[in-house]
């Protein structure tokens, strides 16, 4: 494909994700203007344009849906209270990807997942596990975030509904990105992405899937913060362990032993 053509692609692609997500009168494209887009140039023998979509380069195909969410406005609620969308960050080939509930005030501020406090404890486990932030990605089931009252301070977990209305934005990352594992944090993420509402100490450790991709629920970092026994680190250490396993990564001794001694 020439470098005119890839744009002329790119601009397909990224006008038929907002029309496929946000629907045709939000986007103000009609079927007929993206098949002319798609008659044109694109047609190449080589480069037929239904191929298109596969062949383009995951951060080509990311930075299109970065695009079509920072202008979604789905949730009027949320998108009139937001400061900006917080999309995902992370290696867009990731072979391991956390999933979040909702981006609290400090994401919503810098515009990136896991950036406050939960989000420094969520560093110390990804480290733990001899990997780093570029190694992985981080997204939420909501990519704004939920609003509060005047005055109030905090934050408020989504609602069902706002995660129903957002998970076609992370249904289609997770495609693009392609991940072997997802770690879902907390139970709202995990309802958020399968539905199922079973208590978290009954999810937690146990594999499920999402998209034939094989998931695991663990504890949400907050929940760690909040309650800073060794216990419940062991426990979400061990669903990390779970997790280098079946990633085939090797464990230490050292690894094995974290959180195992005081109480
Ligand atoms: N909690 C989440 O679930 N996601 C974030 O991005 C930050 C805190």
């Amino acid at each position: 494909m020439s470098s005119l053509q890839e744009t002329a692609a790119l601009l397909a692609h990224s006008l038929r994700t907002r029309r496929d997500l946000l629907g045709p009168r939000r986007t103000g494209v009609s079927r007929e203007s993206l098949e002319r887009l798609g008659k044109t140039d694109l047609r190449s023998k080589n480069s037929p344009i239904s191929n298109v979509k596969s062949e383009m380069p995951r951060e080509a195909r990311l930075a299109a849906l970065r695009e079509a969410v920072s202008t979604c406005r789905k949730c009027e609620h949320l998108a009139a209270f937001r400061t900006q969308t917080v999309f995902g960050a992370g290696n867009p080939h990731a072979e391991l990807m956390f999933v979040g509930e909702a981006p609290g005030a400090d994401e919503d501020k810098q515009g990136e997942p896991f950036v406050g406090r939960a989000g420094e404890l969520l560093t110390k486990i990804i480290n733990a596990m001899g990997l780093s932030r570029d190694d992985i990605y981080i997204a939420n089931v909501l990519k704004c975030r939920p609003d509060m009252p005047p005055n109030a301070s905090g934050n408020r977990p989504p609602t069902a509904e706002e995660m129903q209305r957002c998970l076609p934005y992370l249904r289609e990352q997770i495609a693009i990105i392609q991940p072997r594992i997802l770690v879902a944090l907390g139970k709202t993420a995990m309802t958020g992405l399968t539905g199922t509402d079973e208590p978290m100490g009954a999810m937690r450790g146990r594999w499920f899937t999402f998209e034939n991709i094989p998931l695991l629920a663990t504890y949400h970092p907050s929940y760690l913060l909040r309650n800073g026994s060794n216990t419940e680190k062991r426990k979400v250490w061990e669903d990390m362990m779970l997790v280098m396993g079946k990633l085939g990564m090797p464990v230490s001794e050292k690894q094995r032993g974290f959180f195992l001694t005081s109480k």
